[in-house]
């Protein structure tokens, strides 16, 4: 696999699966924005790229936030000329009891439009050059149910929806939109989920937890042009978790 000359934006890559993603990417020759809340954040992603030999800068970019991401993506196609392989990764999780309804907005606007309204910002551009590949961070808690995480799920399994929608309307374009999956994979946002990971590892298949660098592999497949002739599908990167 080889992405010299591409240029990717990889969102919330101060950590975690995006760090991941983004040091993944730039160690196959990409040309990667780090992108996330705060800018701040993203240096120690570059500083990791850089001290790879890879090529790396930092944004400021909230998916929330319709101004930013236009102007980010503006900044990179004019230093780098394109984007040609956008990771949607920021999200966030929190547990919900059935009578709260103050999370639901943040979560889909996070997890769901904020996806959304970075694909179809980014993938205007694919479509002028006649290239792209989308990979959407999704989860296998919208292939799944759990307690507590409705809005959480349901953000997800809307993620898989616009994965195939998006698919769809712009293979003919050279443009491939896929998603990944994760099980439990060892970051801060599991950790806040609070799992009981000696139960998870000795019920899962591969008897481990997942690590950011497992979804990153899966996520690096689909950027690349091994990957062409797959769209709209979601992988499930979950150490079997989901086939049980
Ligand atoms: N860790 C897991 O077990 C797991 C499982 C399934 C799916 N996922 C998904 O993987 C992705 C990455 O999760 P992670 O585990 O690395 O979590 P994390 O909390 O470590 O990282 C999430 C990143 O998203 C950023 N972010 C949050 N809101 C943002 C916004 N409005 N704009 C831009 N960036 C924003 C955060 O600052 C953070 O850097 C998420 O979409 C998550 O839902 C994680």
């Amino acid at each position: 696999m080889d992405l010299t000359g591409k240029v990717a934006i990889v969102t919330g890559a101060q950590r975690g699966i995006g760090q991941a993603c983004a040091i993944k990417l730039a160690q196959l020759g990409a040309k990667v924005a780090v992108t996330d809340i705060s800018e701040e954040g993203c240096l120690e992603t570059i500083s990791k790229i850089k001290d790879n030999g890879g090529e790396a800068k930092a944004f400021k970019m909230d998916v929330t936030d319709i101004d930013n991401i236009k102007e980010v993506k503006n900044v990179v196609t004019k230093e780098w000329k394109k984007i040609d392989i956008l990771v949607n990764n920021a999200g966030i999780f929190d547990y919900e009891e059935l009578e709260d309804m103050t999370k639901i907005d943040k979560i889909l606007e996070v997890d769901l439009k904020g996806l959304m309204v970075v694909s179809k910002i980014i993938a205007l551009d694919m479509v002028k050059n006649g290239y792209g590949k989308i990979v959407n961070i999704t989860s296998i808690a919208a292939l799944i149910g759990s307690p507590k995480t409705a809005s959480y799920c349901t953000a997800k399994a809307g993620v898989t929806g616009f994965t195939r929608s998006l698919a769809v309307e712009l293979g003919s374009n050279g443009i491939n939109v896929n998603a990944v999956a994760p099980g439990a994979i060892e970051t801060p946002m599991l950790a806040q989920a609070g799992i009981d990971e000696k139960a998870f590892t000795a019920m899962v298949p591969k008897k481990r937890i997942g690590q950011p660098e497992d979804i990153a592999n899966a996520v690096a497949f689909l950027s690349c042009d091994e990957s062409d002739y797959i769209t709209g599908q979601v992988l499930a990167v979950d150490g079997g978790y989901t086939i049980m």
